[in-house]
């Protein structure tokens, strides 16, 4: 089923967590396991894509037909998607990539012989608004937010700020989704509507998601 609907697309997806370096033995991260952002893999790889996928760090394995792209920081992986995204159809972009790191990487291993400890944070690099910066007209930018409060105002807001052309919505008040989960409870929303999905494994929101996609290629061809 579905199969061929995406041969000649070329479709790259960023998926997991980004680990900031504090000092050579930890990090900042977050509790993203990459399962949502490889089930799309899958699912575009199943309908015929070549696929690209940018990983952080996670514990997962994919398919050998998947072009995987191994990342640990943001930067990294902002490196690795800007370069692959050129001559991409589409991106979507899934990972949970960390929003700051730390100004500096200390040299050895931080003790604990102190009464506190301050780590200064700075800004990391936003991937999805470069990559929505240059996109052309020709290629698709879709981008995730995970809320935990005003959801749909934030999202449609990431949506315009960050040129996408849909996002998909999840949020940590739904019980038994996001993080780490196997299900997933998402919205779609475009620059015109929203479309609210049931809660199901992250295999088969993969699939409503890579229809929403199929469904816009199918209008740029049009257009
Ligand atoms: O602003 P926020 O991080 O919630 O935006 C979420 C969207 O932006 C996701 O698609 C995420 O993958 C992407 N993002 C990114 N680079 C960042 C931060 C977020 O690509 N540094």
């Amino acid at each position: 089923e579905n199969k061929d609907t995406l041969k000649g697309k070329k479709i790259m997806i960023t998926a997991g967590p980004t680990y900031e370096k504090i000092d050579p033995v930890r990090f900042v991260g977050n509790y993203s396991s990459g399962k949502m952002g490889f089930a799309m893999a899958e699912e575009c790889r199943r309908r015929g894509a070549e696929v690209t996928l940018i990983s952080g760090p996670v514990g997962i394995e994919c398919s050998k037909k998947i072009k995987r792209i191994n990342v640990e920081s943001c930067n990294e992986m902002y490196n690795a998607a800007v370069t692959e995204f050129k001559d991409c159809h589409a991106a979507i972009l899934c990972a949970a990539v960390a929003d700051f790191r730390p100004i500096s990487i200390a040299e050895n291993k931080i003790k604990r012989e102190k009464d506190n400890l301050n780590i200064q944070l700075c800004p990391t690099n936003d991937i999805a608004a470069e990559l929505g910066r240059i996109k052309t007209d020709e290629q698709i930018l879709v981008g995730f937010a995970l809320e935990t409060n005003n959801e749909e105002i934030n999202a449609k807001s990431k949506l315009e700020r960050k040129n996408l052309d849909f996002i998909v919505l999840n949020s940590t008040r739904n019980e038994g989704t996001t993080f780490r989960s196997n299900d997933n409870q998402i919205e779609i929303i475009t620059k015109n509507e929203i479309k609210t999905f049931e809660k199901k494994n992250k295999k088969y929101v993969a699939a409503d998601i890579i229809d929403e996609l199929t469904k816009l290629f199918t209008e740029k061809n049009r257009s």
